[in-house]
């Protein structure tokens, strides 16, 4: 007897070790396969849980929302896994001991007294330590429930990056009310410039039945303050508004919500026609308006709290208002309306531009399209309407200057749309972090009127105080284990909604909570990982495309292999202009395409005249001979050879750094990222070799180090 029930106990303790070894395995993996992402949370390490010791044990919540009780259970779960506490959540109103979370009003019903240093605006939050009733409290409060879920994340930011809580008095403010990703998935489940695998959304024309990792993605998306997410490609299939999709559409804003991320979708503007019933989509005429708000009437039935839609329209083939003789004005407006009285937004995108341009005609340009099209309607949109502009003119090229639309509309919201998927910057495949690229343009002073006006105020409405603004990401993740098909890629994800929430963070900051949040706080890790990150964009411009001429990317295909030839002679853009004699597209006003012309007077002046312009934006606004001396001293064709040479070898360089790293960060990432590295290394090389032998063909001028053209 006894010893049956030896073995019974056996048997229960060994099928308990399997089942706690599976979970902390399936944990490990997920971390070493990047799925927790930045939100690993590890266990602290005895002396840095230390400083943790008089935590409250307890949490008292005010009100019972979805928001407030994921920032619960987030709360709960963070603690647990980085100092193995549980916090109670006994139910119980003291916020004695207790971490307390809700608004600053409800807080205000039990403390009176308490304020902090600002006035908080929506999804703005105060971190304060304190004494109630002279035991220790720490107060999460915010102006609403998505707020405090902010908190709690920066909360537990702060624990994993061990930030001392003691004596925190901490009021975060977004810098913007949008701060939104948009996906751009099919519903056939495939992503367009998706690197990360196939959408979390959709799979076979259907809203996937398993939507873990929506779920998953909204939590990652919240905990960087990020509240809005467009699901569907731009390039829009009508059938996403068809009846039976959209309820099933609503089952992803029902794993968004608890996380404070709003759902919204990208429409064709022909779909009143394609699939309505109606024989028009002209948006003037009344049937259509009154399909619009029939339709979005049915969304918000489904989805109460639904965000709005992303317009693409008249733009590489999308049927727009054009085919009615109508402006973007009047077709934002049509849905603008059926979307007010339930608060939702129009996001129009300023990127339409017209493909068949003649490429003989000199003087065409598709970069002055945006500021040609969108400028003479400054004023005419209605006010829930945001025109959403590229970071520059073209099209998410390794350098552009800043998009001259961001000043050119002053009666008219806007946000700018970054692009996180590295679809023209070596898609995940080489390591290029973006952080500091999108600091230049969102610092990028576009001196309206002789002031002060850098891009990030322009699109947060503050210049023109504009009542809605900000920022969008095109993230486009998937069912990879990390997300976008590459761990350090991640950074760029995280960066985003940093810079989202607030731009004035330096890139330095930012990657470094990144790599700590993500690998730990071994000093060699920190440094090591931070250094490669904000060297990566100027050692992949350096071997793709420096001065300014683009990514020479092959463009008619898949914009990752070099490609010089392809970018011209066709009717997609004008990029180089390269010949025999000179390279560089001319944009001056003097001379060229007049595109200059587009930017505040201050901005003429810094890229108008030849010895002005910045040589990393020389072949962007000027055509110069190859034996054009640069800045540097240097002549452009000797820094196109060499630069290329520096760029390979400092993206060799990486592998030496990141070997440094061995025994400092686990087997399965440090092995996974040093292949990697050795891929981009080997890349590089290829760049090197196509541009300059290109270069070389066609100027017939030696490298002055002879290592061309041998
Ligand atoms: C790029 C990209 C397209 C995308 C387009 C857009 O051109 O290659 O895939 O549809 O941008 O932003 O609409």
């Amino acid at each position: 007897m006894t010893s049956i029930r030896t073995i019974r106990a056996a048997l229960r303790f060994a099928s308990v070790l399997t089942l706690f070894c599976t979970v902390a395995l399936a944990q490990l993996s997920r971390i070493e396969t990047g799925t927790e992402a930045w939100l690993r949370y590890p266990a602290l390490t005895a002396q840095a849980a230390q400083s943790y010791q008089s935590l409250p044990s307890h949490i008292v919540m005010f009100g019972d929302s979805g928001s407030l009780k994921t920032a619960e259970q987030e709360l709960v779960r963070g603690v647990a896994q980085m100092l193995g506490e549980t916090l109670q959540e006994d139910g119980r109103s003291s916020p004695q001991n207790a971490i307390v979370l809700g608004t600053l009003s409800q807080l205000h019903v039990m403390v009176p007294a308490l304020h902090p240093a600002q006035e908080l605006r929506s999804d703005g939050y105060w971190l304060k330590a304190t004494k109630i009733h002279g035991s220790r409290s720490l107060i999460v409060a915010a102006a609403n429930d998505r707020g405090v879920l902010y908190g709690v994340f920066a909360l537990l930011s702060k624990m994993a990056r061990g930030e001392s809580l003691a004596h925190i008095d901490e009021v975060q403010q977004p810098y913007a009310p949008v701060r939104w990703v948009n996906q751009w998935d099919n519903l056939d489940g495939r992503i367009e410039r998706g690197y990360g695998g196939p959408s979390i959304f959709f799979s076979d024309g259907k809203v996937r039945s398993d939507l873990m990792r929506a779920g998953e993605y909204a939590r990652l998306l919240a905990s960087i303050g990020i509240n809005g997410c467009t699901i569907n490609n731009v390039n829009a299939a009508p059938g996403v508004l068809e009846d039976s999709f959209i309820a099933q559409v609503g089952r992803i804003a029902d794993v968004f919500r608890p996380w404070g991320v709003q759902l919204s979708l990208s429409v064709d503007l022909s779909s009143p026609k394609v699939m309505g019933g109606l024989e028009t989509f002209d948006p003037l005429d009344p049937r259509v308006g009154e399909w619009w708000r029939k339709k979005v009437d049915e969304i918000y039935q489904h989805i109460p709290d639904f965000g709005g839609f992303v317009v693409k329209a008249d733009s590489e083939g999308r049927l727009g208002p054009s085919t009615y003789g109508r402006t973007p004005a009047d077709a934002a407006n049509v849905i603008a309306r059926a979307l007010k009285p339930h608060g939702g937004v129009v996001f129009y995108r300023a990127f339409v531009y017209n493909h068949h341009l003649d490429w003989n005609d000199l003087k065409n340009d598709r970069a002055k399209a945006a500021y040609d099209n969108f400028h003479p309607l400054d004023g005419a949109f209605d006010d829930n309407v945001i025109i959403q502009i590229k970071n520059g003119p073209i099209d998410f090229q390794v350098r552009e200057p800043a998009s001259p639309l961001f000043a050119g509309l002053h009666r008219t919201n806007e946000s700018i749309e970054l692009q996180i998927t590295q679809e023209y910057t070596g898609q995940q495949r080489h390591l290029c972090s973006l952080v500091p690229m999108w600091k230049e343009v969102l610092n990028f002073d576009m001196r309206i009127n002789g002031n002060a006006t850098p891009v990030k105020d322009l699109v947060a409405g503050r210049v023109f105080h504009r009542p809605v603004g900000g920022f969008v990401g095109v993230a486009n993740v998937g069912m990879d284990a990390d997300w976008l098909g590459s761990p350090l890629a991640m950074a760029n994800l995280y960066g985003f909604g940093r810079l989202a929430w607030d731009p004035q963070l330096s890139a330095e900051r930012i990657v470094e909570e990144w790599t700590r949040l993500t690998f730990g706080s071994d000093p060699l890790v920190v440094k090591t990982v931070s250094a490669m990150q904000l060297s990566s964009w100027n050692i992949y411009e350096s071997y793709t495309g420096p001065l300014g001429a683009g990514t020479l990317t092959n463009i008619t295909g898949n914009h990752f292999d070099p490609g010089p030839e392809s970018s011209e002679e066709n009717g997609w853009g004008q990029w180089h202009r390269a010949d025999h004699v000179g390279i560089g597209m001319d944009r001056t006003v003097a001379t060229g395409t007049g595109y200059i012309g587009q930017y505040p007077a201050e901005v003429q002046k810094l890229f108008e005249p030849l010895n002005r312009c910045p040589d990393n934006l020389l072949l962007f606004f000027h055509h110069v001979p190859y034996t054009y001396v640069l800045h540097s001293g240097k002549t452009v064709i000797q820094h196109v050879y060499d630069s290329h040479y520096d760029g390979a070898d400092r993206a060799r360089d990486f592998i030496a750094q990141w070997q440094t790293l061995s025994g400092h960060i686990d087997q399965e990432r440090y092995s996974d990222i040093l292949a990697r590295l050795q891929y981009q290394a080997g890349e590089a090389v290829v760049w090197r070799d196509a541009i300059c032998n290109w270069i070389y063909r066609l100027s017939g001028i030696p490298d002055a180090k002879s290592r061309v053209g041998k």
